[in-house]
């Protein structure tokens, strides 16, 4: 029987991923594979498109098809006979996850997103492109998003902000570079919440020179410790809602204490938002811009959580008193956020998908939550600790008694369970130890169990012989406000 286009697009995805065809490698042109096959050429196109579209292929006209140069593929695991007999076609939302690995940190459900609207809104936005809209992009974004997100904010995070204040971006190393640029020199003191955003700290070791970390405790950023020995500070990046990584809350009396800081000194805090949109067992908290009654607060908020990352959409809501000094820097720095992108965006708000899609993630995300936690108590009882915060899109295994956290999360990983080891995301000595675990794109209690199962043989050993070794253990909770550090 001749192949169909399927069975081609199969094959060659095949030899991609095992290795057999390298990025680079060059492909047979259609005309070629399809006498080759005895297939019509539309058959050999549809399977290129497809492969294409996936970002396996590339096509470079003239010159031929190839195998993506950039494609970057998981690790490959030395290769066993059950992956290669499990190996089965798959849907493209597979490949997308397989290329993500599992359980990796802060991707939103890819299977629950509103494919079908979106699909909508890229059509009516690629009809309605005005000449205008294709010259070069606006610098601080397009007009229609800057409102809409104002609107957003004001309602949905208590912000009273007008779109001359939302400066869009293209995320989070975006905005670290706009705000270094135009806000601090050389020799000002940046702060970091310590743990906190591991992305976060590598970029500000390479970009602030002189960086200090503040301590995290079960009441968000230590701001006793921040008034004692960083009174001095220019900049503060913090993230009130869920603190990244531990999902603690920053208590009110010290947003109050911070904002004081933050106004007596001339400071500026960064309120990263990154996920505050996701509460579950209580009302969703206003943010902490929300009680800024100084303008001391760069309110930093991001589609990679509530949309997708693969959009690479940010922004800032700005202090009006700096807004000249950042046109002034973008005029130099930036070129603006492809307005088609944004126009969708745009289309998304205006037109209400993207409240009713986060209504329905928050209670997805919660009944995921709990498959997550029943699974890690069922298979590993008693290895683990949680503490279940409100909200967020991660859990935090504590390791109840060991501190090899690097090594498990290695074992994990080669399971592709992509964990982060939470000791990592420490800078200070006094650490704790776990696994941060994403749940978002974990289906049911039956895929949560057999994603756990895959690396329960090495796991019980490793954290047996850690036991019998006498280490350290990491039982505990997270420092309380009295603590001494
Ligand atoms: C703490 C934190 N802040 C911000 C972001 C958003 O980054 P971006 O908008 O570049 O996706 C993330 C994403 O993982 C995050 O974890």
């Amino acid at each position: 029987m001749k192949p169909g286009y399927k069975s081609i697009y199969e094959q060659y995805r095949h030899s991609i991923v095992s290795g057999l065809l390298k990025p680079g490698d060059k492909v047979p042109s259609v005309r070629v594979l399809a006498s080759e096959l005895g297939v019509a050429r539309k058959t050999v196109e549809t399977a290129w498109a497809i492969l294409i579209g996936e970002g396996y292929l590339i096509s470079q006209g003239a010159r031929g098809t190839r195998v993506n140069p950039d494609l970057i593929l998981p690790a490959q695991k030395p290769a066993s006979k059950q992956s290669i007999v499990e190996e089965k076609p798959r849907a493209m939302m597979e490949v997308l996850r397989d290329q993500q690995g599992f359980l990796r940190l802060g991707i939103p459900s890819l299977d629950a997103f509103p494919y079908k609207k979106w699909l909508l809104l890229c059509g009516k936005a690629v009809r309605s492109m005005q000449p205008l809209e294709m010259t070069n992009p606006p610098l601080v974004g397009y007009t229609p998003l800057r409102e809409a997100i104002a609107h957003y904010v004001n309602v949905s995070r208590g912000l009273s902000c007008s779109a001359e204040q939302v400066f869009i971006t293209s995320g989070y190393s975006n905005n670290l570079r706009l705000i270094l640029n135009t806000l601090a020199t050389e020799r000002d003191k940046v702060l970091f919440e310590d743990p906190g955003y591991f992305f976060g700290q590598q970029a500000l070791k390479r970009a602030a020179a002189n960086l200090h970390f503040v301590p995290v405790d079960d009441q968000g950023v230590n701001v006793d410790y921040l008034l004692r020995y960083h009174n001095d500070a220019h900049l503060l990046f913090v993230t009130p809602s869920h603190q990244s990584p531990l999902a603690v809350t920053l208590s009110l009396p010290r947003k109050h204490q911070l904002l004081k800081w933050a106004s007596q000194n001339e400071s500026w805090i960064i309120e990263d938002d990154y996920d505050g949109e996701f509460h579950y067992t209580r009302k969703v908290l206003p943010a902490m811009k929300s009680l800024d009654r100084d303008d001391r607060v760069i309110y930093m908020g991001t589609f990679s959580k509530t949309v997708m990352p693969a959009l690479r959409i940010g922004y800032l809501v700005l202090p009006r008193a700096a807004l000249a000094r950042f046109h002034e820097t973008a005029a130099l720095t930036e070129s603006g956020q492809p307005v088609l992108t944004q126009k969708i965006l745009a289309a998304f708000l205006g037109e209400g998908h993207f409240y009713q899609h986060l209504k329905k993630m928050r209670t997805l995300y919660s009944q995921r939550r709990k498959h997550m936690l029943t699974a890690l108590e069922n298979i590993y009882p008693h290895l683990f600790n949680v503490e279940v915060s409100d909200g967020g899109m991660h859990i935090i295994a504590f390791l109840r008694t060991s501190t090899q956290d690097v090594a498990l999360a290695e074992i994990w990983q080669c399971h592709d369970l992509q964990v982060s080891p939470l000791s990592r995301w420490y800078n200070q000595t006094s650490k704790r130890y776990g696994l941060i675990i994403g749940y978002t794109n974990v289906r049911s209690y039956a895929e949560a169990e057999a994603l756990l199962q895959r690396p329960a043989t090495e796991t019980r050993a490793l954290l047996a012989s850690s036991r019998s070794s006498g280490q350290t253990t990491n039982e505990g909770e997270i420092p309380r406000r009295s603590e001494k550090r």
